[in-house]
């Protein structure tokens, strides 16, 4: 070989080598610059952790990350719903519009896999990410499905937490090929840092709910003490105004004697007198009321407990405009029970219902009703007597009617509720033997039917039953 020929092989070695140096020094640097993005992604989502306490704001830094650090054109995040067993929408977000849009409740968010339903829902089955290069040449992307943004290529990945799938993550865009293996592993590891966040947040939400319930209880009790003190002032005032009222009756008695009949004279000491006794009757009611729980079951009516409920809310009732109608008949059986407890049952049934009217009409409306009936309902086994209130308030949401009897339970804003009237009213109704239940159309009416035996078993020659023989059936 000539000398030419050898430096002319030696160049071209070189120059092979110096290609070859030049092809791995750019694959390593993408694989560097992949492990950038990789430690950018992690940092961030590290960040994330000092600040992020509830599930929303977690929500939405997590899809501004990937929106951000990715490839991805959108972004979504789906919990999973353990009652429903299904994936919800909770935050969507696209590079585009630079919008974020959170759905705090079920009902506002209308993209809902079933496990198992579409990518998504494969990916939250078995917990395994998936990667689709063009979802046009791939069966399990389902294309029935109307997307609110193109979708061509796709990755999906599962938040697990100790093998329980929380929810899952999709990235996508409107090229194919968009994201690589890479991506995949970088999300993943992304989705397993995510996922214990999401569950510190749970934890926390959990923590600061009990916390809340716990205040709740505690306010109750205050507020349960303050009731007692404010019956017993309430009885003790009551007493004071029966003494005068009386006085003031016979007084007017003794007018209306000295008018030797003439009837102009006798007309303002008997407006008095009709003025006094229904100043006596609500002291009356009043007493009652506030008289100690340890009470004797008697012989009673339905319709005169009605009537001395309404005796002490009805003026409030009318001057909230609402239109009143009562058809309790006087002749209906008498039944066995402790009518003060009664009367607390419906006064809590009928103060709901005004509360239901005030929020769904303010001031006059003909719509704003109240029907209180009563009636017998005969069948082989045992005579009913049924009490329904209607009312055409706010009504009550399918998704809280199992939630209603709980104690404490309440939509009403603090202070305006305790959330005890209808746990208190359904034992006390279970316990008289009857039954009380709901038929309700949000936005439309609300329906409480209280059915209570005509012959509960209770005896009344003993006077006072203890309480768990007043249990039987
Ligand atoms: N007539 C009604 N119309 C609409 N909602 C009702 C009605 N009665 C009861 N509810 C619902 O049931 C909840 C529980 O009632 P209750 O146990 O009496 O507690 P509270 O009145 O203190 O809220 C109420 O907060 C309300 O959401
Ligand atoms: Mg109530």
């Amino acid at each position: 070989m000539s000398k030419k020929d050898s430096i002319q092989n030696e160049v071209k070695r070189l120059t092979e080598e110096r290609n070859l140096y030049a092809r791995l020094l750019e694959e390593a640097n993408l694989q560097f610059e992949e492990k950038v993005k990789e430690l950018s992604l992690l940092k961030r989502t590290g960040d994330i952790i000092s600040d992020t306490f509830d599930i929303e704001s977690f929500c939405r830094n997590l899809a501004n990350i990937i929106i951000e650090e990715t490839s991805a054109e959108n972004c979504s995040l789906l919990l999973k719903d353990h009652h429903t067993e299904s994936l919800i929408l909770k935050v969507a977000c696209g590079k585009r519009e630079k919008k974020i849009t959170f759905f705090e409740d079920l009902k506002k968010s209308n993209v809902i896999f079933s496990l198992g339903e579409g990518v998504a829902g494969k990916v939250a089955l078995e917990g395994k990410a998936i990667l689709i290069d063009d979802v046009n040449n791939d069966e399990r992307f389902d294309h029935s499905r109307k997307n609110h943004v193109p979708i061509v290529s796709l990755l999906c990945c599962p938040l697990v937490l100790q093998e329980q799938v929380l929810g899952v993550i999709n990235l996508s865009n409107s090229q194919p090929h968009a994201f690589s293996h890479n991506d995949m592993r970088a999300i993943s590891i992304f989705s397993a840092f995510a996922t214990s966040i999401l569950s510190n947040a749970r934890l926390y939400k959990e923590t600061r709910d009990a916390l809340e319930e716990l205040k709740k209880t505690q306010s109750y009790l205050l507020q349960s003490e303050k009731m007692f003190a404010i019956g017993q002032l309430a009885a003790g005032v009551a007493h004071e105004i029966n003494n005068p009222i009386n006085g003031i009756i016979n007084y007017a008695q003794l007018l209306i004697d000295q008018s030797d009949g003439q009837s102009e004279k006798a007309e303002i000491p008997n407006r008095i007198i009709k003025e006094g006794e229904r100043v006596a009757g609500i002291v009356k009611n009043l007493l009652s009321f506030a008289r100690k729980q340890e009470e004797e079951q008697e012989s009673v009516l339905v319709h005169n407990i009605i009537t001395d409920t309404l005796s002490l809310v009805k003026k409030q009732i009318l001057k909230d405009g609402i239109k009143l109608t009562v058809d309790v008949p006087a002749d209906l059986p008498k039944i066995k029970a402790r009518s003060q407890q009664l009367q607390q049952v419906f006064m809590n049934i009928i103060n709901n219902a005004q509360y239901a009217l005030n929020q769904r009409f303010f001031g006059f409306h003909e719509d704003k009703l109240l029907k209180i009936r009563g009636e017998i309902i005969e069948s082989e086994s045992s005579n009913l007597v049924r009490t329904t209130f209607y009312d055409r308030g706010t009504g009550i949401p399918a998704s809280i009617m199992n939630k209603i009897y709980n104690p404490f339970f309440s939509t009403k804003p603090r202070g305006e509720g305790t959330g005890l009237g209808l746990s208190i009213s359904y034992g006390i109704i279970k316990d008289h033997g009857g039954k009380l239940w709901f038929d309700s159309v949000e936005g439309e009416y609300t329906k409480v039917i209280v059915d209570l035996p005509v012959d509960n078993g209770w005896s009344l020659e003993r006077r006072i039953i203890p309480r768990k023989d007043a249990k039987r059936k």
